[in-house]
């Protein structure tokens, strides 16, 4: 059972898990996500995860035997002015799938966290024992979920894997794209539509060209985790946290260096100053999975850039080149 599977990341986990021959269900209330990123095959619960009766109901119905717990919501920014409701949505919403597992008899649980548990604090290469020191009531949330998921394994006897993912982006086809605007890539693209300038925030970090150095991972490689973390389940591999990540930065001067040549467009960038919080750079070190379960990253960020601009491309009016 994927939550969230109608959302952007999960979509794409539905695909790669029915690729290895997984039967998939999801569970979305579709607050973000849509039913066309489907296929019709796939049954859909059309709930919150919040409805404990519900999701118990779900598990029971598709006789699951595993969760894949995706659904959550995800802007930093947003989580600042309404911690309540990331709360409610993120670390309610655990309790509660995990409540339905237990009463389903659902044993194996993989979590979608977030690298926004490690906060700012961090060096430039993060490995899972880095400390961790969330930033926003985002970060938060993933790490209470995680201790939630940790103390009811032990007590209810449940395997699990979370997942910590760095900087997503990109689409395995245009159809499943990120539709939110609030990453980076889509608002370069936006600006370029638009004709107005991207923003740039700080270009004296004391990094390699002065802008901020992220780990940009695509989605199909995210996707692919996943189906390397069932397999590892399914084998009795461990309950363990790993970080999903390229173990490689860009800095946010590449980013634009390449969207100008990806998408042909010439366009500046206007550069503000640094945003509180910001930590110069947060780069996955991706060695544990890779150990673990076999899985590491595969494309690059061309293959991101590139597949995120057929999809933007596809859906929008492009005005023409200047
Ligand atoms: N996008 C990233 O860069 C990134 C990075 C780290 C972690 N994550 C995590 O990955 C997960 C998926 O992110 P995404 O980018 O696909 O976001 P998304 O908004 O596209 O997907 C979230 C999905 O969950 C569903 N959902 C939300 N609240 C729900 C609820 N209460 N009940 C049932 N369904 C609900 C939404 O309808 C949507 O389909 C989230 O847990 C997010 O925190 C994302």
């Amino acid at each position: 059972m994927v939550t969230g599977g109608a959302g952007y990341i999960g979509a794409h986990v539905v695909q790669a898990l029915r690729r290895d021959g997984h039967d998939v269900a999801v569970i979305d209330d579709l607050s973000t996500g849509s039913r066309d990123r489907l296929t019709n095959d796939t049954p859909l619960f059309p709930c919150s995860v919040l409805d404990t009766e519900l999701v118990t109901d779900s598990l029971r119905a598709h006789g699951s035997e595993l969760v894949v717990h995706v659904a959550a919501k995800k802007a930093v920014e947003q989580s600042i002015a309404e911690p309540l409701m990331y709360y409610r949505e993120n670390v309610i919403g655990m309790h509660s799938v995990l409540t339905a597992m237990v009463q389903a008899g659902t044993r194996k649980m993989l979590f979608s966290s977030s690298a926004a548990v490690y906060g700012t604090s961090t060096g430039d290469l993060v490995d899972e024992q880095a400390d961790t020191a969330p930033a926003s009531p985002y970060g938060w949330t993933k790490l209470m979920c995680e201790q939630m998921i940790r103390d009811t394994a032990v007590a209810a006897g449940l395997d699990w894997m979370a997942l910590r993912y760095f900087n997503v982006a990109g689409a395995a086809d245009p159809g499943l794209a990120d539709r939110g605007e609030n990453n980076l890539i889509p608002k370069v693209f936006r600006a370029i539509c638009s004709g107005v300038p991207p923003q740039i925030f700080g270009d004296s970090y004391p990094t390699r060209d002065g802008t901020c150095i992220r780990d940009y991972i695509h989605v199909a490689d995210v996707a692919d985790a996943h189906a390397a973390a069932v397999r590892g389940m399914s084998g009795g591999a461990p309950s363990a946290i790993y970080n999903i990540g390229t173990g490689s930065g860009t800095s946010v001067l590449e980013v634009m260096h390449t969207a100008r040549r990806i998408t042909g467009r010439d366009f500046d960038w206007d550069v503000r100053p640094p945003r509180a919080g910001d930590s110069p750079a947060v780069v996955a070190d991706a060695a544990k999975i890779r150990a673990g379960l076999g899985w590491e990253s595969r494309y690059d960020l061309d293959d991101i850039i590139g597949s995120a601009w057929q999809s933007w491309s596809s859906r929008i009016e492009i005005p023409l080149a200047r």
